[in-house]
C-alpha cells in the first residue's frame, strides 16, 4: 500500500466536525445513550439528546414550555433565547432544558421552586413584548404562547403587555402570501433560522437592538413585498405566535365581531402596491390561462395569481 493511499484513507471526511444547526446554536452532544431521572422517573434517551427530550420522554405533570425551540420535521434551534424551559438539575442548578445535554445519571426536577419561578418570570418577560389581542388573532387557539400562558396559569403578566407601553408597529400586509404583525413577535428567531438555514433563502434577519429589536429583511427593505421572499411559507409554519401568518387564514380563528379584525385592531398597516409575488410552490398556485379579464402573468396582479 503506498503512503499516498494510506494518507487518503486516513483523512477524515471534510464534514466530520461540522455539526448540524447554526454557528450560534449551543452545542448539544451527548456521546452515549443516557438515563436521566426526571421528577423521580427514570428515562433513557438517545445520544445527542437534551434535557428537554428527557422531560418530554418522562411526560411529567409539570409543563415545560419551549418557545424558541422547534423540533417538528426540521430541527430549529436550540437557541436558548426565551428561557421558558428552565429546569433544576443536581449537577448544574437551573438550566435551559432545550440546550442542556442529557448526561447519563443526571437528575432533573421540573417542579422545583427556582426552576418554576424562572420559567414564570421568563414567560412574563416574553409576554411583555407581545400584544395579547388573542380574540382578533389568526392563531387564536393554535398559538404556542397562548398555550404556554394557559398551562402556566398566567393571570396577569407581571411586566405588563405591549399595549401598556408602546405604539404599535404597522402590520405588514404587503405580501400576497404572508402577513407580519411584529406586535406579536417574541423574537424567538425560529423564522430567521427557517428562512436562512433550512430554506436557504436569506430573506429574514433580526435587526435593531434593545426594545427596537425586530424581525426585518436582509435586503434593507421595509416590507415583505419589497423583500426577496419567495413565499415558501416556512417562516409562517414555524412561528409560534400570530406574528407570521399565511394569508387567507390570518383572520381564520378571529372571534367574529362585526367589523373587528386583526388588521383594524392594530391600526396602521403597510398595504401592498401591486408588485407582490404569489407563492413559489406550484401546488399552492394555480396559473390560469390568460384571458382578457384575468391576464395570467400580469405583473400588476395584486393577488399574485389565482389560488385554490
Ligand atoms: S416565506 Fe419568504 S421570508 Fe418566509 S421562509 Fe420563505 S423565503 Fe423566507
Ligand atoms: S416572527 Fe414568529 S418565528 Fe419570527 S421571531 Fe417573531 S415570533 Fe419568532
Ligand atoms: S426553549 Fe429553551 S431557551 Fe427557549
Amino acid at each position: 500500500m503506498s503512503s499516498d493511499h494510506t494518507h487518503e484513507t486516513d483523512a477524515p471526511p471534510l464534514t466530520e466536525t461540522i455539526a448540524p444547526g447554526t454557528a450560534s446554536d449551543p452545542s448539544v452532544s451527548g456521546t452515549e445513550r443516557a438515563t436521566i431521572t426526571v421528577d423521580g422517573t427514570d428515562v433513557t434517551v438517545e445520544s445527542g439528546s437534551t434535557l428537554l427530550d428527557a422531560v418530554e420522554a418522562a411526560d411529567t405533570d409539570d409543563t415545560v414550555p419551549a418557545l424558541c425551540h422547534y423540533d417538528r420535521e426540521d430541527e430549529i434551534g436550540p437557541r436558548s433565547e426565551c428561557r421558558t424551559c428552565m429546569v433544576e438539575t443536581d449537577a448544574n442548578g437551573v438550566v435551559p432544558a432545550c440546550s442542556h445535554p442529557a448526561e447519563d445519571g443526571a437528575t432533573v426536577r421540573t417542579a422545583a421552586d427556582p426552576a418554576a419561578e424562572a420559567r414564570d418570570v421568563n414567560l412574563d418577560l416574553v409576554l411583555s413584548d407581545h400584544n395579547l389581542r388573542c380574540t382578533t388573532c389568526g392563531k387564536n387557539g393554535r398559538c404556542e404562547l397562548q398555550d404556554a400562558a394557559i398551562e402556566q396559569d398566567v393571570d396577569e403578566p407581571r411586566y405588563g403587555v405591549l399595549d401598556d407601553r408602546d405604539a404599535y408597529e404597522p402590520l405588514d400586509d404587503t405580501s400576497s402570501f404572508i402577513q407580519i404583525d411584529r406586535n406579536k413577535c417574541i423574537l424567538c428567531n425560529r423564522c430567521v433560522e427557517a428562512c436562512n438555514d433550512v430554506q436557504v433563502e436569506g430573506v429574514l434577519r433580526v435587526e435593531g437592538s434593545g426594545q427596537d429589536t425586530r424581525i426585518g429583511f436582509q435586503s434593507d427593505v421595509e416590507t415583505m413585498e419589497d423583500s426577496a421572499c419567495v413565499s415558501c411559507g416556512h417562516c409562517a409554519t414555524v412561528c409560534p405566535t400570530g406574528s407570521l401568518v399565511e394569508k387567507g387564514i390570518e383572520d381564520a380563528t378571529t372571534i367574529p365581531l362585526p367589523g373587528f379584525t386583526q388588521k383594524n385592531s392594530v391600526g396602521k398597516s403597510h398595504e401592498r402596491h401591486g408588485k407582490s409575488k404569489g407563492p413559489m410552490t406550484p401546488k399552492k398556485r394555480v396559473d390560469s390561462p390568460a384571458t382578457e379579464d384575468s391576464p395570467a402573468d400580469d405583473p400588476d396582479d395584486a393577488d399574485g395569481g389565482e389560488w385554490p
